[in-house]
């Protein structure tokens, strides 16, 4: 229900600059939050962020540089200001929790650009923990198609905090993550340090990406973002040292402009969200709760699943993706022994990659026809390998490299679908690894995120779930499309395997309040052998690690999909560790974040869903500590077991990484118990009932 609100308006002097005509503050009902809004004398439009009385977004502008019809949208007049409150709960197919409260109050002003007449309509919500607004175009006379020069919203930062960022990119988001404060950014030293990214599209030397995690000298963590990136480009961000204001970057199309709309349009969401607590970024919701609910309505064929896969093997050197030269990995022979390997361990799939021809001139020459996703190499016997696949109640997992090609792939996509189905396969691994041809688009540009939504609808129209690698960032767009299941888009543990920068001790304590805001991460953990110049001498490369801490992974990096990186054999050297990989669960019923900090270490729990049976995990950075467990999660009246996977007493990411030891011990939900962490270490937990 709406209804009309006053203005609380016109009080001359109220603002330092005694421009204001028109203010709005706003709180969701015990929110610490307070969000205001300022539309001046001349127009111009502003909103600004406190959260408990202390400013953390000081009054930033909102606006539209428009290229068709050439218009500025920057001067405005409300013509009618409406405010309502909500307050519901939903269930996500899967996820974090069974259940999510969605709550908050809503601010609509409805506005008209001033010279153009153009009406625009600026939607505001106010969360507990944050912010999400956006812009609207209504349906109106005159004014239908329009093409986007660039969005002028901003985000002016009250302090000088520190910050977790990568570098402004138009292409990739698998930069390593730089901690500095905002007067420090240089994304362009940054990037030039990255020598193991395919293709780079810098912004310059104040652009970064979201989601941007920053923490102010006061020790509040605020978190930028967007949500909901439907139908447009991705948006970077550029900061104006002298203002310490960021400006939105919209990603340009092959001919630079940044976005075609038709109204009604809408803009994705953009976020900010705030706390004292680091814990409360990890467990928002305010991401998902800004997306629109599921458009698929029958959901039981999509499942949260844990796999293995003829994958690493190419990565390290013991195989290939191509046929030729006596290694081709996706051998019939090899893919049985996997197969046979996830059904008595208990995984739903086995990822192939490399089965299809078209791997041995894939990459790097910008090439239109490359692979055709439904010719197997002459050694890979699909219509056998379905039917052992079958026998043995385990999935394949198709893999769809596109190599950035993308022309190419919508023209097969149905055919590659309808071959998956024939073959028994469910899910699908795609890649856009290089440039992406239609030439001159990019990665997160407004054509390509119309691409992967376009993957995730056709899949569900053959009951198909998605996961992607090299996709724009993620932005909640799971709630709506719940078969895509993840993503990577950032660096994942595959990047150890990188010559350059690899994979620093702290990325993983970064990424959840960055990447992973956005939703799942297919991060692959469940590396267990460390250095990785086992089949090729020469490779220098490794895991930075302990062993106990890439179990803690499966916990403290969510999502429904989760891979169990490694190979075969090196599961089999340590079976007993391997055993949690095989019992953590892949989807919850709730979620604890019991401690983090950015850059430094995150634990959290989580209740397996439709089980009695929780699981703990806890990451340090590059320094050893102590997590400090309080296992209040837990029902009250009953006794558990927690087996526990920590670092052992010489345990160290660089000298010693697979010295853990499994202990076991009686829990119940006033148990307190202080855990070592080795440096670059960390420690899982299962707990069940006593008598099991
Ligand atoms: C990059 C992906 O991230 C990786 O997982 C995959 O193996 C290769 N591309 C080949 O497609
Ligand atoms: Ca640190």
């Amino acid at each position: 229900m709406r209804k009309r609100i006053g203005f609380v308006l016109l009080l001359a002097g109220f603002l330092s600059t005694a421009q204001a005509q028109q203010v709005f503050t706003i709180n969701a009902p015990q929110s610490p939050v307070q969000l205001r809004v300022e539309n001046a004398r001349d127009g111009a439009l502003h909103y600004a962020l406190q959260y408990k009385g202390q400013s953390i977004i000081t009054p930033s502008r909102l606006g539209f540089s428009l290229a068709k019809p050439q218009a500025e949208l920057a001067a405005f007049t409300i013509e009618r200001a409406d405010s309502s409150l909500h307050d519901d709960t939903w269930s996500p197919v899967w996820g974090e929790q069974s259940f999510i409260r969605n709550h908050y109050r809503e601010l609509r002003l409805s506005l008209r650009a001033r010279n153009t007449n153009i009406q625009v309509q600026m939607v505001f919500r106010v969360f507990n923990d944050g912010i999400g607004f956006r812009y609207e175009f209504p349906a109106q006379a005159g004014f239908k198609h329009f093409i986007l020069k660039e969005e002028n919203t901003q985000f002016a930062l009250a302090t000088d905090n520190q910050s977790f960022w990568i570098p402004g990119d138009y292409d990739t988001n698998e930069y390593l993550y730089n901690t500095s404060k905002l007067s420090e950014i240089d994304a362009l030293s940054a990037a030039a340090k990255e020598k193991d990214i395919a293709v780079q599209s810098l912004i310059g030397p104040t652009a970064v990406q979201t989601p941007l995690m920053m923490k102010t000298p006061g020790g509040i963590y605020v978190n930028i973002h967007e949500a909901a990136l439907l139908n447009y480009a991705t948006m970077n961000l550029v900061l104006d040292k002298a203002t310490r204001t960021f400006s939105s970057h919209l990603v340009p199309d092959a001919v630079g402009n940044k976005g075609y709309l038709e109204t009604p349009a809408k803009t994705p969401w953009r976020t900010i969200i705030v706390s004292d607590k680091a814990t409360d970024i990890l467990a928002s919701k305010t991401i998902l709760n800004l997306n629109e609910p599921a458009r698929i309505d029958e959901t039981d064929w999509i499942k949260p699943q844990k796999f293995i896969g003829v994958w690493w093997e190419m990565h390290i050197g013991k195989g290939t993706w191509f046929l030729e030269g006596g290694k081709h990995a996706a051998n019939k022979a090899n893919v049985k022994k996997y197969l046979d390997f996830a059904a008595k361990h208990g995984f739903d799939g086995v990822l192939v990659e490399g089965w299809n021809v078209g791997w041995e001139d894939w990459f790097g020459n910008w090439k239109e026809d490359v692979f055709d996703f439904v010719t197997p190499y002459p050694d890979y016997d699909m219509a056998e390998l379905t039917r052992y696949a079958r026998q043995k109640g385990v999935r394949l997992i198709m893999h769809h490299e596109t190599s950035g090609s993308v022309t190419n792939y919508e023209r097969h996509l149905d055919e590659a679908f309808q071959y998956m189905v024939k073959n028994d396969i469910n899910t699908v691994k795609t890649g856009y690894v290089g440039k992406i041809i239609p030439r001159g688009e990019h990665h997160d540009g407004q054509w390509m995120n119309r691409h992967y939504v376009h993957v995730a609808e056709k899949a569900a129209k053959y009951k198909l779930m998605v996961e992607a690698h090299e996709p724009s960032h993620p932005t909640g767009l799971h709630r709506t499309f719940p078969n895509w299941l993840a993503n990577e888009a950032a660096r994942g543990n595959e990047f150890n395997n990188a010559p350059a920068l690899g994979i620093t001790p702290e990325h993983q304590t970064i990424l959840p309040f960055t990447r992973l805001m956005g939703g799942p991460m297919d991060f692959t953990p469940g590396l267990f052998h460390f250095k990785l110049n086992e089949f090729e001498a020469s490779r220098t490369t490794v895991v930075r690690t302990t062993l106990a801490k890439q179990l803690a992974l499966y916990v403290t990096m969510y999502s429904p999909l989760q891979m169990a990186g490694d190979l075969p054999e090196h599961y089999e050297k340590y079976p007993d560790a391997f055993q949690f990989i095989k019992d953590v669960a892949v989807d919850w019923s709730d979620s604890w974040y019991l401690a983090a900090e950015p850059g430094d270490f995150i634990t959290v729990a989580r209740k397996a869903k439709g089980k009695e049976a929780w699981f703990v995990g806890g990451i340090t950075d590059e320094n050893a500590r102590n997590a400090t467990v309080k296992f209040d999660f837990l029902p009250a009246g009953k006794t558990f077991v927690a087996t526990i996977y920590m670092d052992g007493p010489a345990a160290d990411w660089d000298k010693n990484p697979t010295d853990y030891e499994i202990v076991q011990a009686k829990v119940d939900r006033n148990t307190v118990r202080t855990i070592k962490m080795a440096a670059g270490g960390g420690f899982a937990i299962k707990i069940q009932a006593a008598e099991e």
